[in-house]
């Protein structure tokens, strides 16, 4: 079955934007799921998300038959996490959640399938309150869980917001009178001089088309590319010149204008556009979900209260959000209560989700309804094709 599914899979995964968006769900073990895909999937996942069972000794939520420690964990673990690796493409995420009980082994394991250098970071998710005690024949009050990030190749950046630039300070233009400047090859850099009385500096109401000035002056005359050329190479050119550099700001104009030293000021300057000037955003992995966890249980709609470390919809949002584009095909292989499906269909993003057990896999499917009827908490209805 598995095998007919992949191949009808193969050429939506191709053309994920022009069919729409794709969601599967199987109940299956994970080992062997994810052994099966890579025969249709190998390096099509541009996101897999794993929330295994953390191997505890104590039987978890409502179903007590159910212990959540395997004497095979960390082999089961190491082989998931082996043809995670082939089912994603090169740039893809791995991302795990753990407790602290075996995070440093799940590390291990992950580190030798992907290599060290490839581990992004550890998040910490806060999610019990310092004051809420309730095991009180604990040693401490743990309130921390953790998501581990990886990539498959270690160039691969987190999809992140662009900060605007202050456009305020976008206030400076620049005019040349002459199209005969100096022209002269530094450092194989065509650069174009123009010497006092062949250019001017306008001082303007700001737009986006507006240049923003820097003193080349501290960090920006040491620790900065631009900072460093003009001290090494056109401040020897002599005073009160326009200078053109070619091939700085590449992803904006494609050139950065300098002006040298004068009498009155020994630094010399820069001006930037706006096309370089926003920046990114950094994804942080200070997370606290104490005031989502307590209510969790009523996310998906009636019949989803899933006790077995059930995930919030806005972890799964935050990973997505910094790892996936639309239409991006994403894996969980832990599925438990849907959590990963269901958000993926509300951003978009393809999914094939499984679990081992009856009970999850009902779970999902009634979590599924009540995303196509509405009966999600946000009460908005969802149209989907779900294949198995
Ligand atoms: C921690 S829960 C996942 C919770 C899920 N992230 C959510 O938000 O609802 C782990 C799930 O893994 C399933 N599971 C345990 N061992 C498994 C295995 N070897 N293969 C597949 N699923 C397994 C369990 O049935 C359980 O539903």
């Amino acid at each position: 079955m598995i095998d007919n599914v992949i191949q009808e899979q193969q050429q939506a995964v191709q053309a994920p934007a022009a069919e729409g968006n794709n969601y599967k769900l199987f109940q299956q073990e994970a080992a062997t799921l994810t052994r099966a895909l890579i025969t249709g999937y190998q390096e099509a996942f541009q996101l897999i998300y794993l929330d295994p069972p953390y191997n505890t000794k104590r039987a978890r939520g409502s179903r007590k038959h159910y212990r959540d420690k395997s004497a095979h964990w960390s082999e089961q673990l190491h082989e998931v996490v082996s043809n995670t690796y082939k089912l994603l493409r090169r740039q893809g995420f791995l991302v795990l959640s753990i407790n602290q009980m075996e995070l440093f082994n799940l590390k291990h394991i992950c580190d030798t399938v992907f290599g060290s250098e490839c581990f992004i970071g550890l998040f910490p998710v806060k999610i019990r309150h310092s004051e809420r005690q309730l095991m009180i024949n604990a040693t401490y009050h743990d309130v921390y869980e953790y998501l581990l990030f990886y990539r498959k190749d270690k160039q691969t950046r987190f999809y992140t917001e662009q900060k605007h630039p202050r456009l305020e300070k976008f206030d400076h233009r620049i005019e040349t009178l002459t199209d005969q400047p100096e022209r002269r090859t530094i450092q194989g850099k065509e650069i174009e001089i123009y010497h006092p009385g062949q250019y001017k500096i306008h001082r303007e109401a700001p737009t986006v088309h507006n240049l923003r000035r820097y003193i080349i002056a501290g960090k920006l005359a040491t620790a900065n590319w631009s900072g460093e050329f003009f001290e090494r190479h056109l401040r020897p050119l002599g005073d009160n010149l326009l200078v053109r550099v070619p091939g700085l700001e590449n992803e904006g104009l494609g050139y950065r204008w300098f002006q040298t030293q004068t009498a009155k000021r020994s630094s010399g300057v820069y001006f930037q556009s706006t096309l370089t000037a926003g920046r990114p955003v950094l994804p942080t992995n200070d997370l606290d979900f104490t005031e989502i966890v307590p209510n969790v249980y009523k996310e998906g709609g009636e019949g989803i209260d899933f006790k077995d470390s059930k995930k919030p919809e806005q972890l799964l949002e935050y990973i997505l959000s910094i790892t996936t584009q639309e239409n991006d095909l994403v894996g969980d292989f832990y599925g438990g209560s849907g959590t990963t499906l269901a958000r993926c269909i509300k951003m978009k993003r393809s999914c094939i989700t499984s679990d081992n057990g009856v009970e999850a896999i009902s779970i999902i499917t009634r979590r599924l309804a009540n995303l196509r009827e509405g009966k999600d908490i946000d009460g908005i209805s969802y149209d989907f094709t779900l294949e198995s």
